[in-house]
């Protein structure tokens, strides 16, 4: 049965909610929609009164492709609301801050994606999935990813139709890196010769610089580094790299300005060095990250370069074993970027430690808040937030905090 509702509010999925809650999907606050609810979400959403922040979806695609979620809003309403899910996170811990004007990636700027590859009867289907569906939609006018990934998606399909199977999905990450397309493929056909041999044969075909078959790296035409500073670093396949150029080059500003003039920093869940490295240029820095090939890369991308500060790493759980305060104490800055969960249990040792400041670097504003909360606690001020949306669109955001210990706590 069809009924009206009212739009109150955007969850932190970007649906709309009504009272109840009732969710409704690509609707914004204010507005009247009809709709059948099928649990507690809304289907055959027909929008009465649109509101003013609503637009006409910059991309074709938008309707059936689920890789963006809030191209209907205008720029400035997602802006906004970005900034908003991080203070009300704040404010949930009670807890406020100066928040900076966001900064947005721009458009077909992604400079890596991982899309979906069936392989079909006559060929192979690749795109970003339906929302909440299994349906492929091919985004052959892709406004998130840079043109020259989107160029790559046919490479994608080839892989596929090599070794794809027909009942599963492939999972290709595409990288743009300094020497060409790093692509590295989960879910394929268990590797044998002839296999082997048709991937290394479509990756001279193909130019790319390096392809990699669940993990295993088949052949590597040129070494595909990522630039940090001044150094070059060639991340193991399929490794964590910033969403966009421009999102690493707004973080990265964030961190160096925190840090100050620190001479030694502690970066912890490091990666491949997107801030170390670039840190090196002033100060010596121990870098800490619990994927051993990780910190591997970092290491060799230091030694090559010139003209940075020494830099260590560790490969370490900082879940499990977090650093303590003895061996924070060496430290007069520290950089951290957990995943999603946030840093509990490093944070609890920080506070410990109190070191003069602290880049808080996250993917997730309630984590965030909970940690920022304990800092707080601990004598820290939460000077300044900087948001950062590489994940243009979505409902994700980016953020870098920057806390200082107070003199008189
Ligand atoms: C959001 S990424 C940030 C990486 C890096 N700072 C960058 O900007 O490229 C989080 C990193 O934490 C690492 N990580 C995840 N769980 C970890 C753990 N328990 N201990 C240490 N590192 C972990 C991941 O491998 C990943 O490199």
């Amino acid at each position: 049965m069809t009924q009206e509702y009212t739009i109150l509010r955007l969850g932190h999925q970007g649906d709309g909610i009504a009272e109840g809650p009732v969710y409704a999907p690509r609707t914004l606050p204010g507005e009247r929609v009809t709709g059948a609810l099928d649990g507690s979400a809304l289907t055959d959403i027909k929008v009465l009164t649109p509101s003013d922040d609503r637009v006409k979806p910059p991309c074709r695609h938008y309707k059936s492709c689920g890789g963006c979620q809030l191209q209907h809003a205008s720029d400035a309403f997602v802006a906004d609301w970005k900034v908003e899910v991080v203070r009300t996170a704040l404010a949930a811990q009670r807890l406020q801050a100066e928040m900076r004007p966001i900064l947005t990636s721009p458009p077909q700027s992604r400079r890596r994606a991982s899309i979906a590859v069936r392989r079909t009867k006559k060929g192979a289907l690749a795109g970003f999935h339906g929302r909440a569906s299994d349906v492929i939609t091919e985004i052959p006018d892709c406004q998130l990813l840079d043109p020259a990934l989107t160029a790559a998606i046919p490479v994608a399909k080839a892989l596929a139709e090599l070794g794809g199977s027909r009942k599963g999905v492939l999972s290709v990450t595409l990288t743009l890196s300094e020497a060409g397309l790093d692509v590295s493929v989960q879910g394929g056909k268990p590797l044998d010769g002839p296999l082997e041999l048709a991937l290394a044969q479509a990756t001279e075909q193909h130019g790319l610089a390096r392809l990699a078959w669940d993990g295993e790296v088949i052949a590597m035409r040129n070494p595909p580094a990522q630039r940090f500073g001044p150094a070059a670093v060639v991340p193991p396949p399929g490794a964590f790299l910033q969403a966009t150029k421009d999102g690493e080059q707004a973080l990265t500003k964030a961190v160096l300005e925190i840090v100050g003039p620190a001479k030694r920093v502690v970066d912890l869940f490091a990666g491949c060095g997107t801030f170390s490295l670039p840190l090196a240029q002033r100060a010596e820095v121990h870098a800490v990250e619990g994927a051993a090939d990780m910190t591997r890369a970092l290491d060799q991308g230091w030694r090559k370069s010139t003209g940075l500060k020494q830099v260590t790493t560790e490969a370490r759980d900082l879940f499990r074993r977090p650093l303590m305060p003895d061996e924070l104490r060496r430290f007069d800055a520290v950089v951290l970027d957990p995943p999603r969960a946030g840093a509990e249990a490093q944070v609890a040792e920080l506070a410990q430690a109190r070191r003069p400041v602290i880049a808080y670097v996250s993917c997730n504003p309630v984590t965030f808040a909970r940690d920022a909360k304990n800092l707080v606690q601990a004598g820290y001020a939460l000077e300044w937030v900087q948001v950062v949306d590489q994940f243009r669109w979505s409902s994700h955001s980016e953020l870098v905090g920057s806390f200082k210990l107070a003199e008189n706590p």
